[in-house]
This record gives structure tokens, C-alpha cells and sequence, in this order.
């Protein structure tokens, strides 16, 4: 439940995670006022519209329409973001743009207007590099990329505005998200359902031993709304605390798709973080985050989604 807040801002939330958590909200707080502003660079309202949202089409470098978007807000979720590392390693000064002038802009623009919680997206992955799991939020920060940087950056302004001017801020470091509202995305679970609808090759680079953390849409937007509520600042890690190998993944996946999956395995790709998850009792601790669905109950909501919007 969000019972200390009137109207939310979502930033971005025409997108996969900020699409879910409209739905989630929505489903248990019919009464909340949800705007949402977002250039449709990835994302579309369309997909939002039955959730009766006020949607604001704009860039969120244009700082007049962000202002204006903040009027009568009580908290803000911030997640409109150049979310792809190689986009950012063949254009760092978009990503810089994006990610970190956007996010200063905007902390400067709340302070201004007087709002005074926020939640961010942020990621463990991109911003630890190549660290041992589990991760958690004392490890000392190595991007490997712009987007990990920008991340960082943002954190950093986070922290920063969150200790002088009176803020509230968290910013919640997601694991590989997966879920409904997943079309547009190029994550393993989304690319791996539209190549079995298609009758497609898997492709796995590497022998497939490598794991990540895979957290279900609605643990991770329930995990969002809980920080919301609790009004706090730092950085907590939302994950599962559960690695599984892509192998797994993909047999998983064949149990659930009913579909024999033979993967095509590539070589392993320069870069590839091999082994990561995270440690996410910090998150538990303050937040009361406590993801419940399992991999196969997950994938199995996933693949209902795509096969209902195939070719739609
Ligand atoms: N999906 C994941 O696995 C994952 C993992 C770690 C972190 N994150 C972070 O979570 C957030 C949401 O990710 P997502 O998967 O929903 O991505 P997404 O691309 O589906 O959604 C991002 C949304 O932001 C909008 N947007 C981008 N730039 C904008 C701008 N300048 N002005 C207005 N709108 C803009 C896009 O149109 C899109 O609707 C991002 O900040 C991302 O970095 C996601």
C-alpha cells in the first residue's frame, strides 16, 4: 500500500519497469494520482493508457516541462534513462546528457519546487564491474562503461543533494529485471521469448555456465513502492540474492514453453562479466524487500505475456 503520498511523478514510465510499476500500483492504490512524463524514445503511452495516468510527453532535459510536471508531487520515481551500455560506449555524451545532466536537472528542479522524496534506478552490475559476488553496496564502485559511470555520477549527486538540502533519496540498484511489458528490451529473458515465437536460434555466448540475478517485475516494483513509503536515503540492492546460469534459464524456459530449446553457443564475448548476484539483506533490512517469485513462476507470467502480444 502507498498511503503517504497523493500524486507521484513517474520519469520514464512508459517504459518496461516503469510500465509494471503502474500496473502494480495501480492494482492496489486506485486512488493515487500517477503522472508520468516521457519522450517516447523507447517506451509508449499506449501501453500505460488503460491504467489512467496523466501523461506528459516531454524530454526530461527540458527543465520548464519537468517543473511544471512537479507541481503537487509528492515523490518522485526516477527512471527515464539511456538504459544500454553499448549505445553508451559508441556515444558517452548522450548517455552523460541523459543520464547525469538530467538527473542533476531534475534534483535542482525538486529542490526548487519543493518536493522532497525520490527514487532512483540505478544498477549494481554496470557500476561494480567486475567484482565477486555476492555484490553488495560497500563495494568500492568500478564502471566499466559510461552508462555504469553515469550511474555512479548519479548516485553521487543523490547522496549529495539527500545530506544538504533535506531530501529523501535511495537509489535502488536493479539485477536483470525480467517481465510482462518486456517487448521493446534487449535482456536475455525478452530476447530469448521473441526467438522462440519467431522459431528462432537461441544464441549463448560462452558455455552458458555464466549466472546473473534474475528478479521478477512485480518483486522489483514492490521493492520501489516499499522504498517510496519508507522515505529513506542511500543505496540498496534489489535482486533475488539467487544466481541461476543461463543454461538453467533456458531450461527452465523449455519447461515452461513446452518448446525443446538446443541454444546456439557462440564464444564468449570480450567484456562479459562471468558471475554475478547480489546480496540484498540491506534492501530486506530497511525496505522490507522480500522478493517472492522463483524463476520458473516468473518465467512462466513472461511467456503468457508474449504469447498474448505476439505480433501486436
Ligand atoms: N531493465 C533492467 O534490467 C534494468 C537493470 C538495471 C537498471 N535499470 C534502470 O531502470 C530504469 C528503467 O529501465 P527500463 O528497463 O524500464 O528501460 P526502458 O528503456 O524500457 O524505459 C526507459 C524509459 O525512459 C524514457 N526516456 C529515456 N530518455 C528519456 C528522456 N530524456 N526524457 C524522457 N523520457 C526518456 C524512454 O522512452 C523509456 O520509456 C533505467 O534507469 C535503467 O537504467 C533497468
Amino acid at each position: 500500500m502507498l498511503s503517504s503520498v497523493n500524486r507521484i511523478l513517474i520519469t520514464g514510465g512508459a517504459g518496461f519497469v516503469g510500465s509494471n510499476l503502474i500496473a502494480l500500483i495501480r492494482a492496489n492504490n486506485p486512488n493515487i494520482n500517477i503522472r508520468v512524463i516521457d519522450n517516447e524514445t523507447l517506451g509508449s503511452f499506449s501501453v500505460i493508457a488503460p491504467f489512467e495516468v496523466e501523461a506528459v510527453k516531454a524530454d526530461i532535459l527540458d527543465t520548464a516541462s519537468v517543473e511544471k510536471a512537479l507541481v503537487d508531487v509528492d515523490a518522485v520515481v526516477h527512471l527515464a534513462a539511456d538504459t544500454r551500455v553499448i549505445e553508451s560506449i559508441e556515444d558517452p555524451e548522450k548517455n552523460f546528457q541523459n543520464n547525469v545532466v538530467a538527473t542533476f536537472q531534475l534534483l535542482q528542479s525538486m529542490r526548487k519546487v519543493g518536493v522532497k522524496t525520490l527514487i532512483c534506478a540505478s544498477t549494481g552490475g554496470a557500476i561494480l564491474g567486475e567484482a565477486p559476488s555476492p555484490v553488495h553496496e560497500e563495494m568500492v564502485p568500478k564502471p566499466l562503461s559510461p552508462y555504469g559511470a553515469s550511474k555512479l555520477a548519479q548516485e553521487g549527486y543523490c547522496s549529495a543533494f539527500a545530506h544538504l538540502y533535506d531530501m529523501k533519496i535511495a537509489n535502488l540498484r536493479f539485477s536483470n529485471v525480467y517481465g510482462p511489458l518486456s517487448i521493446h528490451k534487449g535482456s536475455v529473458v525478452a530476447t530469448f521469448c521473441r526467438a522462440i515465437l519467431n522459431e528462432k536460434p537461441i544464441t549463448i555466448y560462452g558455455d552458458g555456465s555464466q549466472t546473473r540475478d534474475y528478479v521478477f517485475t512485480t518483486d522489483l516494483c514492490q521493492g520501489i513502492v516499499n522504498a517510496i513509503e519508507k522515505e529513506v536515503s542511500g543505496v540498496f540492492q534489489l535482486g533475488t540474492g539467487i544466481p541461476t546460469s543461463l543454461n538453467q534459464l533456458v531450461t527452465t524456459l523449455s519447461e515452461v514453453t513446452g518448446v525443446d530449446i538446443t541454444p546456439n553457443y557462440q564464444p564468449k564475448r570480450d567484456g562479459e562479466i562471468l558471475h554475478t548476484y547480489c546480496d540484498i539483506s540491506r534492501a530486506k533490512q530497511t525496505i522490507d524487500y522480500s522478493p517472492q517469485v522463483t524463476v520458473k513462476a516468473g518465467l512462466a507470467a513472461t511467456w503468457e505475456w508474449f504469447q498474448k502480444h505476439h505480433g501486436s
